[in-house]
């Protein structure tokens, strides 16, 4: 494993720290597993996780906090962004508390034995039976409707307990005008976080806030406020903490100086390779808006003319340029601390022992994880447009939420971790899809039954897995020095089916009916 920037293969050039990722005897290891040896073992395609990595970024999201801010850290990894329970298993043994949404994530994280004081249940439009869960676990429940309090002050009643709730805020953000990263369209962050449908607005608190301190059962313990991961600077955090401060501020004076004992900054921090939203360049836009009518008409000069130009352009469109590499997470903490506890005495609001909570998802996981494929043939095209393919025995709706989320994987041929690109190809999945994984990828000589490994996909993308064309699910392996668990097996065709049901009328031989 590294830990200094020394002998850093160019994939690993983000990597300014831990890093379970390294080149031996020219194979690409995770810890001390060659990655050559998890494909042969396991088989393709793969998800292999690093215990080791995990628990590191753990520790450093920890430290990092806990150096600046005056009052006790807690960290709450994302479980959405991982549902597996062994990585959760070594999380929860590792003290973390959990952001969870869904009642199914709610159970998953609860049998890992976690602490349920520190367990964030967030989400719009709880169920009862759900808020009843909550209540009776003693987690804290993240409060997103201005109706859920009435539902859960109901249920807390019924079961004669307390609950205990956080309001889930929606700062005003005009401070922050740059671009966001959370939409392909170019527009500022401020309206990003004000379409995002999760948060109450600010114009509900005040009253909500009066009615809870009148509930028996409720008890408001602070506030939470996840925006996304919009842009990975420390600009961003920091007038996001300004803009948080100050709406804090405001609530403790409209509430006669109530001040909170928990303050959660939900997830969004970028992971080291940060591979967020970037398949397509922001040029997009202009280059096909302006360029479409250029192109249509160049059909005048006739197919040759027409389809140079086309390749041309093909070659702009997917040509990354931009690899801007994140903070790390001690100047995330740093900039979050020190601009959250200054703006939150300038509000009038003491930070001393306000518990303070954060919810890595991406940061968390994303480079534990990597995935593996297999390369099943190489196509390539000469005319009238040239054009390569690198077929793989993956697809991307294994890796959902990096489609969903425009990611641009870092990729390494494992046994050629640092060859020199010679060709520009398109590394596709075996979907009918297009099944784009990484367009216009700069790639080395590579041959059939060579194993390829996709980086940053520790967050997501697993947890996002698809079965269209009824493909089976990969398999999760956890790798621990130099040992491979298998933590997930992948599926089988029954397991694709499992869940269909054919009405027995269609199972007669035929249906007389037309
Ligand atoms: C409430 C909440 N907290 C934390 C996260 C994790 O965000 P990220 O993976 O960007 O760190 C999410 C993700 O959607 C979320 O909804």
């Amino acid at each position: 494993m590294t830990r200094s920037s020394e002998n850093r293969p160019h994939w690993s050039a983000a990597m300014r720290d831990f890093d379970c990722l390294s080149v031996r005897k020219g194979v690409l290891h995770i810890e001390g597993v060659s990655t050559l040896d998890l494909a042969e073992q396991f088989g393709t395609p793969l998800f292999v996780f690093s215990e080791s990595q995990l628990r590191e970024n753990l520790r450093r999201f920890r430290e990092a906090f806990a150096k600046g801010w005056p009052g006790p850290v807690d960290v709450l990894p994302a479980m959405k962004a991982n549902t597996l329970l062994a990585t959760r298993q070594v999380l929860s043994n590792a003290g973390a508390g959990a952001d969870i949404y869904s009642p199914e994530e709610l159970a998953g994280v609860l049998k890992t034995g976690v602490n349920p004081e520190r367990v964030s249940v967030n989400g719009g439009g709880k169920p009862k039976d759900h808020l009843r869960n909550c209540v009776e676990a003693g987690v804290r429940i993240t409060v997103e409707d201005v109706h859920e309090i009435d539902l859960i002050q109901e249920v807390a009643a019924e079961l004669n307990k307390t609950a205990k709730i956080r309001f889930r805020v929606k700062p005003v953000v005009p401070n922050l005008w740059k671009r966001t990263d959370f939409s392909q369209m170019s527009v500022p962050i401020d309206l990003g976080i004000q379409v995002y449908k999760s948060g109450i607005p600010p114009e509900y608190l005040v009253e909500m806030g009066h009615r809870v301190f009148m509930m028996p059962n409720v008890e408001l313990v602070g506030f939470h406020f996840h925006a996304g991961r919009h842009h990975p600077s420390l600009w961003f955090w920091e007038g996001m903490m300004v803009r948080y401060a100050r709406l804090i501020g405001d609530l403790s004076k409209a509430w006669g100086g109530w001040r909170p004992s928990e303050i959660d900054i939900g997830g969004g921090f970028a992971s080291p390779r940060d591979p967020f939203n970037k398949e397509f360049p922001r040029s997009e836009f202009l280059l096909t808006a302006v360029g479409y009518p250029f192109l249509v008409g160049l059909r005048g000069l006739g197919e040759k003319a027409y389809h140079a130009a086309l390749s041309k352009i093909l070659a702009v469109l997917t040509d990354q340029s931009d690899p801007k590499t994140p903070p790390t997470i001690e100047e995330y903490g740093r900039a979050v601390t020190s601009t959250l506890s200054r703006e939150l005495a300038a509000n009038g609001v003491d930070p001393d022992g306000i518990r303070l909570q954060l919810e890595p998802g991406r940061s968390m996981y994303g480079n534990t994880g990597i995935h593996l494929s297999t390369i099943k043939t190489v196509k390539r095209q000469t005319k009238p447009i040239p054009y390569t393919w690198v077929l793989t025995d993956t697809t991307y709706f294994f890796l959902a939420g990096g489609m969903l989320e425009h990611n641009r994987h870092p990729f390494v041929f494992v046994d050629q971790p640092e060859a020199p690109a010679t060709q520009t190809a398109d590394i596709v999945g075996h979907s009918c899809y297009a099944d784009q994984i990484v367009l216009g990828a700069k790639v080395p000589d590579v041959n059939d039954g060579d194993v390829l490994a996709l980086l940053e996909t520790g967050a997501y993308q697993e947890s996002s897995a698809s079965n269209f064309n009824s493909l089976p699910r990969p398999a999760s392996v956890l790798v621990y020095g130099t040992d491979a668990e298998l933590i997930k097996r992948a599926e089988d065709v029954d397991d694709v089916y499992g869940r269909d049901i054919v009405p027995e009328r269609l199972t007669r031989a035929i249906d007389p009916r037309p």
